[in-house]
């Protein structure tokens, strides 16, 4: 009987070692977390093997022969083996418990050097903010061996972040912020998945996870920052011909209207400060020469923050500059 269960586990144990179940473990967490799994997978293979190998042998050796019509004999509990079959389990929770917590203090322990990226999950589509460097992104990238907290939320429902070469996995919950630590070992692109069903374009909720050398990450750090700083300056540029256009003359737009003053003349030498107000607050500061209440006094309620930001730079980067 125990031959029959030890040879079963045996075939199951090549199974589990022979095939390569998992993806390659690519984060210094994913060890840890692969070793849990295979504690208790094997715990679970070992005991399926007992139970398998006893059944398997009672049913061969204690079948009943086809003219055999008598009630099977009257038995009654067998206290020793009640006592084995309760405690030996209990055990065995018991140390998987244990393990399992230890491990997730491990691998939830924020280092102290660490970088923060905060995620954000939306239907249907991740992205990534830098927010040293006030850079968001589509596209996910990391320094290879530096540890990285995730700091996680969402816009309108539940989503999950998890990379499976990383194995760490944490939902992004609307209103709150989630925490997960990653520390990628592997240069490589890798993919990160949306694992909670959030509605028809979940399957496809994918972002790219770029893990780079230390050079390369900063390299793609500037270029994002760049390729932002161009966005944000053509849209300002846009701005200023739809909104300011018409009044103001400035020779980066091209424009040459004398209602308002000449921002390439009005503008040199002034700093973002004074530009914002002189935008929402147009009466503070009357120009030599111009009448007050001439220019509408609600642009800071027609722009939005975002678009009055990227009207400012503009208009710092290119004023008295042309
Ligand atoms: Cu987002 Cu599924």
């Amino acid at each position: 009987m125990v031959l029959v269960g030890v040879a079963v586990g045996g075939a199951l144990a090549l199974v589990a070692v022979l095939i390569p179940w998992l993806p390659s473990a690519d984060s210094s967490q994913a060890h840890k977390v692969d070793d849990v799994y295979w504690f208790v997978t094997i715990i679970c293979m070992a005991i399926f093997a007992l139970v398998a190998g006893v059944s398997v042998y009672s049913v061969w050796k204690f079948r009943a022969a086809p003219d055999d019509e008598e009630d099977g004999s009257p038995i009654h509990g067998h206290t020793g083996l009640e006592v084995v079959w309760t405690a030996v389990p209990a055990a065995l929770v018991t140390a998987i418990s244990i393990y399992s917590g230890v491990v997730l203090v491990q691998v939830e322990r924020i280092p102290a050097e660490h970088r923060v990226i905060e995620v954000t999950a939306q239907q249907f589509a991740w992205s990534f903010t830098y927010p040293e460097a006030k850079v968001t992104s589509g596209q996910l990238a990391l320094p290879i061996n530096q540890p990285v907290e995730f700091k996680l939320t969402a816009k309108d429902v539940i989503h999950s972040f998890w990379v499976p070469e990383w194995r760490m996995k944490k939902d992004a919950v609307p209103g709150i912020e989630t925490q997960v630590i990653v520390t990628p070992t592997k240069l490589g692109t890798f993919t990160v998945i949306c694992t909670e069903l959030c509605g028809l374009g979940h399957a496809a909720m994918r972002a790219q996870a770029l893990v780079l050398t230390q050079a390369g990450f900063e390299r793609w750090l500037n270029n994002e920052k760049q390729a932002a700083a161009a966005a944000g300056s053509a849209q300002g540029k846009t701005l200023f011909t739809q909104k300011c256009g018409t009044c103001h003359a400035l020779a980066d737009a091209g424009t040459t209207a004398e209602v308002g003053p000449d921002l390439d003349k009005g503008l040199a030498g002034k700093n973002a400060d004074f530009i914002r107000k002189s935008i929402v607050d147009p009466n503070a500061e009357i120009a030599p020469g111009f009448q007050p209440n001439v220019m509408p006094g609600n642009f800071g309620e027609l722009l939005s923050q975002q678009q009055l930001d990227s009207l400012v730079e503009y208009l710092l980067d290119t004023a008295g500059k042309g």
